[in-house]
């Protein structure tokens, strides 16, 4: 007999409950609504001001080539073994629970993490638009202790509200994020319009000042690949599509559609995007914590400014919208598997949605961004879901090899080069990352491991 760790589940698409009432376009904005965030709008301008250089735009093509490997072994998977658990309900059929509530942990971490580190950029945004008003919060309020405030009031504010928006329903969520998502398009289409007409040239040369890749004395990391491995958050949020997998209409069809129709429009404009920052204006002047606003302030454009801000915060709005929405499905997921406590999988018989998950998650990352200065660790974030992403290419072949017969909705081409070059890719981006990020991964993984031979191996559903 295989050891408990190793445990499979069996691929059964049951009938969890969840309401299902979500189509195509619905899948394509939720995830070009968790996709375009502080990635594009704000760690742009630090890569190419620290890492890159103009050739950020190459940092963007390298990894938003591992995020179209990555993707499609999503898909395969989603359609395949489906589940609202993601990575994690994959891993389970594919490899057993051991590796299953590793890369569940390592989501809680991904969703949780980015949800309070987003919070941390939108409260900025938001508070220099009340400044502008004329309404501005005190100082106190705005930033963590460690920063020398009290409390980040907007950024536990937010996730408080969503929290709410989140218990009412999913339909009114998705309702909510269309909207916003068209709102954010709108500025982006806006300031493409605008720096397409005032490129300069020379602010192209020159181009690859940082090389390729070198890490620094104090073990930061510069280059085109370094930059990758952090403008790779700006692509995080399509994997977040798999979670609505129990939520979609027709989810063997939509789900795929979903991951890869909003990861290819959003590495479209994030090309476009980057290639004309740098183009209009030097890289140097990009290290703000608003650089696409702050670069069309330079060229004069101050109403446009101001509008992209406004976006910025629809934007940022809806990134922690989906990501927080798929980080209570995880939840919920391995709630009902036994390998966190079972008090999480209820759902209110109401809305039909997880409250209990939704609230815990939303007074947790709420403390989480209104304590702490979460803004800095979009590495960490990202070394978690390159792991998650090695792991579902991985899953992909091995599944193809254990359950050759399964029902394939959706197959990757050219199996299995394809997720064995995701892998790669993935892996590789992971590497380019400092050493600090490493330990720290290194440690959640260590608790979570602890978390499990102490709870889950006895709890889990599999072991009754
Ligand atoms: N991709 C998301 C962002 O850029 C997480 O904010």
């Amino acid at each position: 007999m295989a050891l408990p760790i190793f445990r499979t589940k069996p691929v059964e698409h049951v009938d969890t409950g969840l309401k299902k009432c979500l189509s195509a376009f619905d899948l394509t904005l939720l995830g070009i609504g968790a996709i375009i965030g502080t990635g594009i709008f704000v760690l742009t301008g630090i890569a190419a001001a620290n890492q890159a250089g103009p050739a950020v735009v190459l940092s963007f093509v390298i990894s938003g080539i591992a995020c179209v490997f990555a993707a499609l072994a999503y898909s395969e998977l989603a359609a395949t073994v489906g589940g609202c658990g993601s990575a994690y309900g994959y891993s389970y059929v594919a490899f057993g629970e051991v590796v299953a509530w590793i890369i569940g942990w390592i989501l809680l971490l991904e969703y949780s993490v980015s949800v309070a580190a987003v919070a941390n950029g939108w409260s900025g945004y938001f508070n220099n638009a009340l400044t502008a008003m004329g309404m501005g919060l005190p100082e106190a309020l705005t930033k963590s202790p460690e920063l020398g405030g009290i409390i980040n009031l907007p950024a536990a504010g937010i996730i408080l509200i969503l929290m709410g928006l989140l218990i009412i329903g999913v339909k009114q969520s998705a309702q909510l994020n269309t909207a916003m998502v068209f709102v954010k398009l709108l500025t982006i289409a806006i300031f493409l319009g605008i720096a397409a007409f005032n490129v300069n040239p020379s602010n192209w040369h020159p181009f690859m000042p940082y090389g390729w890749f070198d890490t620094l004395p104090d073990g930061k990391t510069i280059g085109v690949l370094a930059g990758a491995s952090l403008v790779f958050f700006a692509y995080i949020g399509f994997d977040a599509v798999s979670t609505a997998v129990e939520e979609a209409k027709n989810p063997q069809r939509d789900v795929p559609i979903g991951i890869i129709a909003s990861l290819g429009f959003c590495t479209v404009i994030y090309i476009a995007v980057s290639g004309l920052l740098t183009g209009i204006v030097p890289y140097t002047d990009l290290n703000v914590s608003s650089p696409v606003a702050h670069a069309l302030q330079l060229l004069g454009y101050n109403w446009a400014s101001a509008l992209v801000a406004t976006g910025v915060i629809a934007g940022l709005t809806t990134v922690m919208l989906v990501l927080y929405y798929g980080l209570t499905r995880i939840i919920f997921a391995m709630s009902r598997d036994g390998l966190i406590s079972p008090f999480f999988a209820e759902l209110d018989a109401k809305t039909q949605t997880p409250i209990r998950v939704i609230v815990l998650c939303g007074i947790l990352m709420a403390l989480g961004a209104g304590f702490f200065p979460l803004g800095a660790l979009a590495e960490l974030v990202n070394i978690g879901t390159l792991a998650s992403f090695v792991l579902v290419c991985l899953g992909v072949i091995v599944l193809r090899i254990r359950q050759p017969h399964l029902h394939r909705p959706f197959k990757n081409p050219l199996n299995p080069l394809f997720p064995a070059l995701g892998m790669l890719s993935c892996g590789a981006l992971m590497t380019f990352l400092p050493e600090t990020t490493w330990i720290r991964f290194i440690v959640w993984l260590v608790i979570g491991l602890i978390v499990y031979f102490t709870y889950s191996i006895r709890h889990s559903k599999l072991a009754q």
